[in-house]
Order: structure tokens, then C-alpha cells, then sequence
């Protein structure tokens, strides 16, 4: 008698990236390659464990979507099962912890493994999870390249080569107009993206969180490069960017999500300072959810490709409660419960900024 078929489900959760899909390939046609492993998709991220929301996952259903933005499995940052929220009849929201009930619905789809594609919020639900008996292979995605235990997570460089892009094509128009522009970046509490797509695009300024600035300093570097020749400048601020001893510049709370605070306003506030400040002309570009579309670089859907067949891999070995990981050039794993609930930022000493710093590029410190 054959040896039985293992049964996986995949799901996407928290804010989309490129490569999602790439991964979702790979783990479904290295399983199916196997011929050890059926693959089922679990929709809109944990949500499809709670409104029992599957559907099986073929290699035609894989197929086509490498190149793809997104996730055809649809994604959630709302949809925690330790705290699933509830709108009452009075209109206000409540949470519930549903995890039995989501660990008894893995166990009557017979899963042997869930692979969960996701950030930081989604490594701490999944090393909850595995707590709980769940096998849980962590795939590491994110623009904001915020994940511990890995050198990068997927989705970055796709971000990063579309801010590079926009930062390249507004130093055209900054040019033209002898203007200062001011270009806002997401990633959130960590500065990686403002500070690689800062350097590929040749920043003039560049504010990332983990440096809280002095406003003097960025306005005497403006008013230098307007005297100097070089008669405009480009600033690009991280969302999570703040003045030193000054707070964070949040845009909206949203109470049901994961992670409620989302920033945003701070490339304004700049602006508005250093057009009071140097009285040139001050222009703002928010990137926004620009920089989570698109389709994949090829190094995302390289890495994206190596993590979805590794998950595919793991899965035959039976292990759980590891994330996987990119160590140098080797894929690795490393445990949950060393990542869950921790952010990686840049550190204050990074050769980047110290390379940043020798090209001219003011960091705002
Ligand atoms: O974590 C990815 C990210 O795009 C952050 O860079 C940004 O702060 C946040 O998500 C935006 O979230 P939302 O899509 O809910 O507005």
C-alpha cells in the first residue's frame, strides 16, 4: 500500500506584497512534484479558518501567477484569531478569542501543515498557534523588510525598485523647477525602505525612524545645495520618521486591525517646515500603496520561488513552529518563538547610513 498523501493548507495574511503569488506557486507545484502532498488555499488570510473559507489548489490553479502582484487567496490584517473582531448590534466592535475553534476546524480538514505567508503580526498569531498543536511553517513576506531571523523578506525589493523609480523621476521635475520634494515611503517603524531606495536614487535628505532628525540640520542642507549650483533638492522621509524628541506622525487608528496605528503625514509636516524655514518652493509626493503593487522583480520571485518549495519541503518532514529564512545565500529556519512579537530595524550604526553619510547625504541627525 502507497504511503498516505499529506494534506497542507496555504494562506496569505496581512498587508499584500509582490511575490505572494510566486510562493504560492512554489509550494504548490514542488507538493504536487512530490506526489506526497495535497495543497488546499485557505482564503483572506485566517478569516478562511474561521468562515471555513477553502478551496483545493491544483497545478492549473498555480499556474500563470509567478508574475503576478498580489494574492489569489485574498489577505486580511483584520483577521486574528486570538482576537476576532465582532460588530454588536449597538455598532461597536468587540473581540473574541475563536483559536479552539479555528485549531478543531484544522484538525476535522485533516492539515497536517499550514503554511502561513505573512508579516511580524502573522509570525506572532502563527507561533500562537503552533502552541496550540498547529504544524506551522512562517514564510516571511513584507515591503517594509521588518522581519527578525531573516536578512530580507520578499516583497522588498519589488518596493524598493518602485520608490527608487519615483525617487528618479521627481528629481526630473525638482530639477526643472529648482524645487525641494519631498518624497513619504512606507515601512512602517523600520527605515529600510526610505534608506536603500534613498541611496538608489540619490537622496539629498534622508529621514528613516531609527535617526530622529533636527529640523536645522535638513533646512541648512536645503538652503546650502539652493546656494551651491545645485538648485533643488529631494527629501525622502520614511513614514516612521520623527523629529528627535518629537512623536510619530500617525494618520489614522483603525480599531479592528492587528496593528491599529497607521502612519502617515509626516512628508507634509517636513514640507511645510522647510518651505516656512529656506521660503523655496515645496513639493509633496506620497507613495503610498504604490509601492505594495506591481509585478515581482526577479529577485523576489527568486527568493519567493526558494521559500515556497522549502515550505513545500518542511511540510514533507512534518516540522513546525519554524519561520523560513535567508541567511546569506542559504535558506535556513529559525523557530517562532525567537521572532514572534519583535521587530527588525536598522541599526543606528548600518554601514548604509555610514555610506549615505560619505556620498554627501544629509540623514537629518
Ligand atoms: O506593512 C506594510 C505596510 O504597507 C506599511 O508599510 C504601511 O505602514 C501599512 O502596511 C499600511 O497599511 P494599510 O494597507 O492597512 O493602510
Amino acid at each position: 500500500m502507497g504511503k498516505k498523501r499529506k494534506k497542507i493548507g496555504v494562506l496569505t495574511s496581512g498587508g499584500d506584497c509582490p511575490g505572494l503569488n510566486a510562493v504560492i506557486r512554489g509550494v504548490v507545484k514542488a507538493s504536487i512534484s512530490s506526489g506526497q502532498i495535497e495543497v488546499y488555499g485557505i482564503m483572506d488570510g485566517f478569516s478562511g479558518l474561521i468562515d471555513k473559507n477553502i478551496i483545493p489548489l491544483d497545478w492549473i490553479k498555480a499556474s500563470g501567477i509567478l508574475t503576478q502582484g498580489g494574492t489569489i487567496l485574498g489577505t486580511s490584517n483584520k483577521a486574528d484569531p486570538f482576537r476576532w473582531p465582532k460588530k454588536n448590534r449597538n455598532g461597536k466592535t468587540t473581540f473574541a478569542d475563536v483559536s479552539d475553534n479555528v485549531v478543531k476546524y484544522i484538525e476535522k480538514q485533516g492539515f497536517d501543515n499550514l503554511v502561513c505567508i505573512g508579516g511580524d503580526g502573522t509570525m506572532t498569531i502563527s507561533e500562537k498557534l503552533s502552541k496550540k498543536g498547529v504544524r506551522i511553517i512562517g514564510v516571511p513576506k513584507t515591503i517594509d523588510n521588518d522581519i527578525c531571523g531573516t536578512d530580507i523578506t520578499f516583497g522588498f525589493d519589488t518596493a524598493k525598485s518602485t520608490a527608487t523609480e519615483a525617487i528618479d523621476k521627481i528629481h526630473t521635475t525638482a530639477m526643472s523647477h529648482h524645487r525641494v520634494m519631498v518624497i513619504e515611503l512606507m515601512g512602517r517603524y523600520a527605515g529600510w525602505l526610505a534608506l536603500e531606495a534613498g541611496i538608489a536614487g540619490g537622496g539629498d535628505v534622508i529621514l528613516i525612524p531609527e535617526l530622529p532628525y533636527e529640523l536645522d540640520k535638513i533646512i541648512a542642507e536645503v538652503k546650502r545645495r539652493s546656494k551651491t549650483g545645485r538648485r533643488f533638492s529631494i527629501v525622502v522621509v520614511s513614514e516612521g520618521a520623527k523629529p528627535k524628541g518629537g512623536e510619530l506622525t500617525v494618520k489614522r487608528k483603525i480599531k479592528d486591525s492587528t496593528d491599529p496605528i497607521r502612519l502617515g503625514g509626516i512628508g507634509n509636516k517636513i514640507a511645510q517646515d522647510i518651505e516656512t524655514n529656506t521660503g523655496l518652493e515645496t513639493r509633496v509626493t506620497v507613495l503610498g500603496h504604490l509601492q505594495r503593487g506591481g509585478t515581482p522583480t526577479a529577485s523576489d520571485r527568486i527568493l519567493a520561488t526558494r521559500f515556497g518549495v522549502k515550505a513545500a519541503e518542511l511540510c514533507l518532514t512534518g516540522a513546525g513552529g519554524v519561520m523560513i529564512a535567508v541567511r546569506g545565500n542559504d535558506i535556513v529556519t529559525v523557530p517562532l518563538t525567537d521572532i514572534a512579537g519583535k521587530n527588525r530595524t536598522v541599526n543606528k550604526d548600518h554601514p548604509l547610513i555610514q555610506v549615505a553619510k560619505e556620498v554627501g547625504t544629509c540623514m537629518g541627525d
